[in-house]
């Protein structure tokens, strides 16, 4: 399963990227925001410290205006993916764009008939909105459960299952239990997946162990 971090903080992607753990990165215009800078700026800088796909979304919500925003998006950097909303004008857009060789998330997914349409019309992935699901009272986990079903039916889907809306290493888990390629994580859930009370406990035995040896490797 391929990491991706849910996040438009560059400090933040700087310090797990060093950990050569991410794949990838996505924002949305709320992560925009809270980032408090400059879109197009913080996307390039994104783009330099992370060498996999970085997902950069439309504000545009009719297929001309998302045309001319990701004409604006893709010369930033060569591993820039443009991020479109599930509506007909995004799915029009990804049929556009990924005929001509750009790569399309789609995005605000929350059906595997969406699903289904995003990779008809291209979608290099798709994003499906986990957390906001179980939200409202519906499985999220569900979701990823139908639409890896489905397209492991059809040898001609390429598209990708992104779990979005992660809230927490039980999604994580869970999806790639169902074989979802990718899951993109607020950067505290990355972070959470390395930690075990266990771990921490048996590393303590063993150092106190080793420094009554009295011997150093090196
Ligand atoms: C995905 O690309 C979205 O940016 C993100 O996962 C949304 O998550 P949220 O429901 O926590 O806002």
């Amino acid at each position: 399963m391929k990491f991706f971090i849910d996040t438009a903080d560059v400090a933040e992607i700087r310090d797990l990227a060093a950990t050569g753990l991410v794949d990838g990165v996505t924002t949305n215009p709320s992560l925009i925001r809270k980032s408090g800078r400059d879109f197009i700026e913080v996307i390039g800088e994104i783009c330099e410290a992370v060498p996999g796909p970085v997902s950069a979304e439309v504000a545009a919500t009719t297929l001309d205006g998302m045309l001319a925003e990701a004409a604006r998006l893709v010369p930033i950097a060569p591993n820039v993916t443009i991020k479109v909303p599930l509506t007909w004008d995004g799915l029009k857009a990804t049929k556009r764009l990924s005929q001509d060789g750009v790569k399309v998330n789609v995005t605000l997914c929350f059906s595997a008939a969406q699903a289904l349409l995003a990779a008809k019309a291209g979608a290099a992935f798709i994003s499906p909105f986990v957390g906001r699901l179980d939200d409202i009272g519906q499985e999220g986990l569900g979701l990823i459960a139908d639409i890896c079903q489905i397209y492991s039916q059809y040898e001609t889907i390429t598209t990708e299952v992104l779990v979005a809306s992660v809230r927490s290493p039980v999604h994580v888990i869970e999806a790639a239990k169902m074989g979802a390629d990718v899951a993109t994580l607020p950067p505290a859930v990355l972070r959470q997946l390395v930690q075990h009370p266990l771990t921490d406990k048996g590393l303590a035995a063993f150092l106190a162990d080793w420094e009554a040896t009295g011997q150093r490797i090196v």
